[in-house]
């Protein structure tokens, strides 16, 4: 109850304080502290351009317009409120109309949207910067721990991101290394020769994948919810139906676990390792020539941890045409649990290892903007008794075009190929092609329709296949 009152209050605050402050154009927090439009950035939100994802490589800032006494100075001209809301921003999104369509059952419901974020963002110092992202959702689906089954109900917490990012080119200036400064940011290198932006410190709750050519995060298709019921009577429930994701960032494995003590099962859709939306964790990257960028980082997840490396490489940058491309090598020390061989349904005692790797590519052509990425994954450490019934490889691709047919309209589909692994008398692969419309009647509001179709056959006991057709209409606000 504290909790929802709170967020109200917030929520009032900032609105009225909002119109008091601002005419038509509502603008999100880097909108507002650096007076630029959405479309400087974000091809559509939350879309970045190549502009945009430099901006947040180099930490939320933009060194040639960054202010070298940071935090202090803005307070000193801004005063505190402007200071304040210029950090803020608000998103709200989900659905407002659902149709789904299975052999056994059409269903139509009408729903609220399902997810309201709160973003506190800003550069403290040229060097220093920090994201924090509070998340309410009124439907939450989440693991009851207590209990041992999913569960839904109200969720008010910090949401998928929330770290701090440094600047530690200067701690190399200092050991010697030949720096620039620019803004008050200190840089690798010399005038006309090799630069370097960073190292940057990324640690908190972070995304890694923010730095790859197909971002997780970033998500014009919004994903589905999962789709459960209570077992009458026992302490489980089943699912019916599992989201639709971008499949190649999937766990992709069936009948797998997050931990023992719970035996929360680790869903074939959930989005793990290097790709996950958020996890504790501390990521080092660095680009070079302003062309590659180099990332390593740690990573826990369930009762292990990651370790990684990515690369990318920014091939083209012309002023209508950009390319990159990124390779990426995960390993996961004790990320998930193999089923118990005697009962599938319980965490078995043995941890494995898991292997990812993968590639992704992004171009951009005016209004085109075309990313795909292909991930493999492989399980190490796996029981003896469960050889012959767990297949320990599986794979993904995800392919996605968004097309800006005019200034208010966005056309996007996306094909998604899951190769499943895990036990063999559960998995199944899967296809999905997605198409979307959204409309924009202003800059920050879009109403959307979007249609997913299963390409392969009805399976009704099984939860990637139990739907032929699901459609949704939404609204995905920013203000
Ligand atoms: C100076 C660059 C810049 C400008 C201008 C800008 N943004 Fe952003 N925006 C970003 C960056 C960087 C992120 C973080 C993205 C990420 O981590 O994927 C972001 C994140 C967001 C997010 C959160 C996405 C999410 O769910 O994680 C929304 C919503 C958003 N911007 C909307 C807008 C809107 C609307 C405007 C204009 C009114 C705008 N932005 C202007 C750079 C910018």
């Amino acid at each position: 109850m504290f909790r929802r009152a709170f967020f109200a209050t917030v929520l009032a605050g900032m609105l009225l304080a909002y119109v008091d402050a601002r005419p038509v154009d509502a603008i999100p927090a880097f909108a507002r502290q650096y007076d630029m439009q959405c479309n400087a950035c974000h091809t559509r939100p939350p879309r970045l351009n190549r502009f945009g994802e430099q901006f947040h490589m180099m930490g939320f800032q933009i060194p040639s317009a960054s202010r070298p006494d940071g935090l202090v100075g803005s307070l000193k001209d801004d005063g505190t409120l402007k200071t304040v809301i210029d950090g803020l921003a608000l998103r709200v999104s989900g659905g407002l109309f659902e149709y789904s369509e299975s052999p056994r059952e059409t269903e139509v419901k009408f729903e609220p949207p399902d997810e309201v974020e709160l973003f506190v963002s800003r550069a403290i110092t040229p060097n220093f910067s920090f994201f924090v992202e509070f998340e309410y959702e009124p439907n939450a689906t989440e693991f009851d721990r207590d209990r041992g089954y999913f569960n839904r109900g109200h969720k008010f917490g910090l949401g998928k991101e929330a770290f701090f990012m440094a600047n530690l080119g200067g701690v190399l200036g200092a050991l010697g290394a030949p720096t620039m400064e620019m803004g008050g940011q200190a840089m690798v290198g010399r005038h006309g020769g090799f630069t370097m932006h960073g190292p940057m410190l990324m640690a908190g709750k972070i995304d890694p994948n923010t730095n790859f050519s197909y971002a997780t995060n970033r998500q014009l298709i919004l994903d589905t919810e999962l789709e459960f019921e209570k077992e009458e009577g026992e302490n489980k429930s089943k699912v019916h139906r599992l989201p639709i994701v971008p499949y190649a960032f999937a766990s992709k494995f069936f009948g797998v676990f997050k931990d023992r003590r719970e035996h929360e099962p680790q869903l074939v859709t959930d989005q793990v390792m290097y790709n996950t939306t958020g996890a504790p964790g501390a990521d080092f990257h660095a680009m070079f020539n302003d062309v590659i960028l180099g990332e390593v980082g740690f990573l826990r997840e369930n009762e292990g941890f990651n370790t990684y490396g990515m690369v990318r490489y920014d091939i083209l940058d012309r002023k209508e045409l950009t390319f990159n491309v990124s390779a990426l090598f995960n390993w996961g020390f004790g990320v998930v649990r193999a089923p118990d061989s005697a009962d599938h349904e319980r965490a078995g005692g043995q941890r494995l290892d898991r292997l990812r790797y993968g590639v992704a590519a992004n171009a951009r052509w005016k209004g085109l903007d075309v990313y795909g990425a292909l991930i493999w994954d492989r399980m190490y450490g796996l029981p003896s008794e469960l050889r012959g019934e767990f297949d320990r490889t599986a794979m993904g691709l995800t392919v996605q075009a968004d097309y800006l047919v005019h200034e208010n309209v966005l056309v996007s589909s996306r094909f998604d190929q899951l190769w499943a692994g895990g036990l063999k008398d559960e998995k199944l692969d899967g296809t999905v092609l997605t198409a979307q419309i959204r409309y924009y009647p202003w800059q920050n509001i879009a109403f959307f329709v979007r249609d997913s179709v299963n390409l392969r056959k009805f399976h009704e006991d099984n939860p990637l296949r139990s739907w032929r057709n699901q459609l949704f209409v939404g609204i995905d606000w920013d203000f």
